[in-house]
C-alpha cells in the first residue's frame, strides 16, 4: 500500500511496524478536532493565497463531507494508513482528487497533532469543570437538608470532636473548589494554538497564525516553534488536576465505605449505586464508591508514565510523543464517569438519623469542651486536660460517658464543676461552641453555604 510519506522510501515496513507505529486505534477519537483544524488552516491557506481560494474551497467542502461520514459511522480507520491525520487527508484525496494535497501546505503532523490535543483538552476540560460544579451543587443541597445534623469528628479515625454533617460535606465542597480552580488554570496553558510551528521550525509560506488562533478559539500562540510541537504540560497538568481530584473523590469515597458499613451504619447508600454478592444473599457492596476509590490509581499511573515518557526528551518532536493519548483517554473517561456517578450517590445517599444521634451522645467527643470549660473558670488549660483526663477514665473504668456522671462524681475531679457543665458537653452546644470563621458551629456554617453559593 502506497504511504503518504512513501516517496523517500524503497523498501515496504516490517510487517508488524505498521501496527507498533500506528495510533489510529485510539487517536481517532481526535477525529473532529482534527478536522475543526484542518478548516481553519485551510481557510487561512486561501485567505492568504498560499493555495488558490477555490481550492480551499473544494478541501473545505471535502472536509465537511469527511466529517459527515465519521459522524455517521460510516468512516473506516485503517491501521495501514497509521494515524487519524492521514486517515483523513488520504480520504480527502480520494474525496476530492489531488488538490487535496495542498491541505497539508505550510503544516506538519507535529503540529497538527499537538493543534488537535490542545483542542481536545480545552473542551474536555470545560466539560470537568461543569460536572465538578454539579458535584459542589449537590453538596451544598445536602448540607443545606441536614444543617442540624451532627455527626463525629475524627483524627486518627478515633472520634475527636462533633461536627455538624453539613461542615463535613462543605469540607468536600472547598476541595472540589480548589479543583476546579486547578483545571481553569490549566485551561490558560490549554489555550494555546501550536499550528504554524511547522515540523519544529515554523514555515517558509507566509501564514497567519493569529487568524487560525481566532478561527479556533485560542486566546495565545506558542511563541517557540520547538517548544510548540513538543510541549506536553499541558496534557501533564491535566493529568495532575485529574489526579488530585480523584484522590479527593478516593477519600471521600473511603468514607462512604466506612459510613455505611455495619460498623459504623452513619448512612445507606441508594441502591442504585451498590451491588449484590454472587453468594452471600444480605449483601449491598458500596461498588461504586470503592470502584472510583480504585481507579483513582490508574489516573496516578497515567500521570507517572507521561512524566517518565517526557523525561530527558530532546527537542522538539519525537515519537515517543505520540504515548501522550491513551492514558489522557483513560483518564478523560476515568474522571467524567466518576464525576458523573458521584453527584447522585451522594444526592441519594440516606442519613440515619437515630445511630448518629446516639454515636454522639455516648462518647467522649465533648471532652475538650469540659476541659475548655474548666479554663473559663481560670484552670490553666494544661491542668484542665489532665483533670478530665482522669474524669474520661474514671467514666471508662466505669461504663459511663460524661453526661452519666452525678454532680458528685464530678466534684471528685473538681470542684469548680457546677451543674452547667452538663449544658456545656451536649454535642449540638459543643458544636455550636466553635462559632469562629471556618468553625462548625451552625452560623458559620450558614454563611459558608452563602459562600459556596455565591461561587456556583
Ligand atoms: N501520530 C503522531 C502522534 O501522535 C502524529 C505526529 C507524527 N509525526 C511524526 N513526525 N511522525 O504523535
Amino acid at each position: 500500500m502506497m504511504k503518504l510519506w512513501g516517496g523517500r522510501f524503497t523498501k515496504s515496513t516490517h510487517k508488524l511496524v505498521d501496527e507498533f507505529t500506528a495510533s489510529v486505534m485510539f487517536d481517532q477519537k481526535l477525529a473532529m478536532e482534527d478536522i475543526e483544524g484542518s478548516i481553519a488552516h485551510v481557510s487561512m491557506l486561501g485567505k492568504q493565497g498560499i493555495i488558490p481560494a477555490e481550492d480551499a474551497q473544494t478541501i473545505k467542502e471535502g472536509l465537511f463531507i469527511i466529517r459527515q461520514r465519521i459522524e455517521k459511522g460510516e468512516f473506516e480507520f485503517s491501521v495501514a494508513d497509521e494515524d487519524v491525520h492521514m486517515n483523513i487527508e488520504k480520504a480527502l484525496i480520494e474525496e476530492v482528487g489531488s488538490v487535496g494535497g495542498k491541505l497539508h501546505t505550510g503544516r506538519s503532523r507535529n503540529d497538527q497533532v499537538a493543534t488537535d490535543m490542545h483542542l481536545y483538552l480545552c473542551n474536555r476540560m470545560r466539560e470537568v469543570i461543569e460536572l465538578l460544579k454539579g458535584l459542589q451543587q449537590v453538596l451544598v443541597n445536602k448540607a443545606e437538608a441536614n444543617i442540624d445534623t451532627v455527626i463525629p469528628g475524627y483524627t486518627h479515625l478515633q472520634r475527636a470532636q462533633p461536627v455538624l454533617f453539613a461542615h463535613h460535606m462543605m469540607a468536600y465542597f472547598w476541595m472540589f473548589q480548589r479543583d476546579v480552580e486547578r483545571f481553569q488554570d490549566a485551561l490558560k496553558r490549554a489555550d494555546m494554538l501550536p499550528l504554524g510551528a511547522g515540523a519544529m521550525a515554523g514555515t517558509t509560506f507566509p501564514i497567519d497564525r493569529e487568524y487560525v488562533a481566532e478561527q479556533l478559539g485560542f486566546s495565545k500562540i506558542y511563541e517557540n516553534s520547538l517548544d510548540a510541537v513538543s510541549d506536553r504540560d499541558y496534557i501533564l497538568e491535566f493529568l495532575s488536576d485529574s489526579a488530585i481530584t480523584m484522590m479527593h473523590m478516593s477519600r471521600f469515597c473511603e468514607e462512604l465505605v466506612l459510613w455505611s458499613s455495619t460498623e459504623f451504619q452513619f448512612i445507606e447508600l441508594d441502591d442504585a449505586f451498590c451491588t449484590g454478592s454472587s453468594i452471600m444473599p444480605q449483601k449491598k457492596n458500596p461498588d461504586v464508591a470503592e470502584l472510583v476509590r480504585g481507579k483513582t490509581g490508574r489516573v496516578y499511573g497515567h500521570l507517572m508514565s507521561l512524566l517518565t515518557v517526557m523525561k530527558s526528551l530532546p527537542l522538539a518532536y519525537n515519537k515517543d510523543l505520540q504515548e501522550d493519548k491513551e492514558g489522557m483517554f483513560d483518564v478523560v473517561d476515568t474522571l467524567k464517569m466518576s464525576l458523573t456517578l458521584f453527584a447522585p450517590m451522594i444526592e441519594t445517599m440516606k442519613l440515619n438519623e437515630d445511630v448518629l444521634k446516639r454515636t454522639v451522645n455516648q462518647d467522649f467527643a465533648n471532652a475538650t469542651d469540659l476541659a475548655d470549660y474548666l479554663v473559663r473558670k481560670q484552670l490553666p488549660f494544661r491542668d484542665a486536660h489532665e483533670v478530665i483526663g482522669k474524669t474520661v477514665l474514671y467514666c471508662i473504668q466505669n461504663q459511663k460517658f460524661l453526661p452519666d456522671l452525678t454532680m458528685e462524681e464530678y466534684k471528685q475531679f473538681s470542684d469548680l464543676f457546677e451543674d452547667d457543665v452538663y449544658e456545656v458537653i451536649n454535642p449540638i452546644n459543643v458544636v455550636n461552641a466553635r462559632n469562629v470563621h471556618g468553625g462548625t458551629a451552625k452560623p458559620q456554617v450558614l454563611a459558608a453555604i452563602e459562600k459556596a453559593k455565591a461561587l456556583l
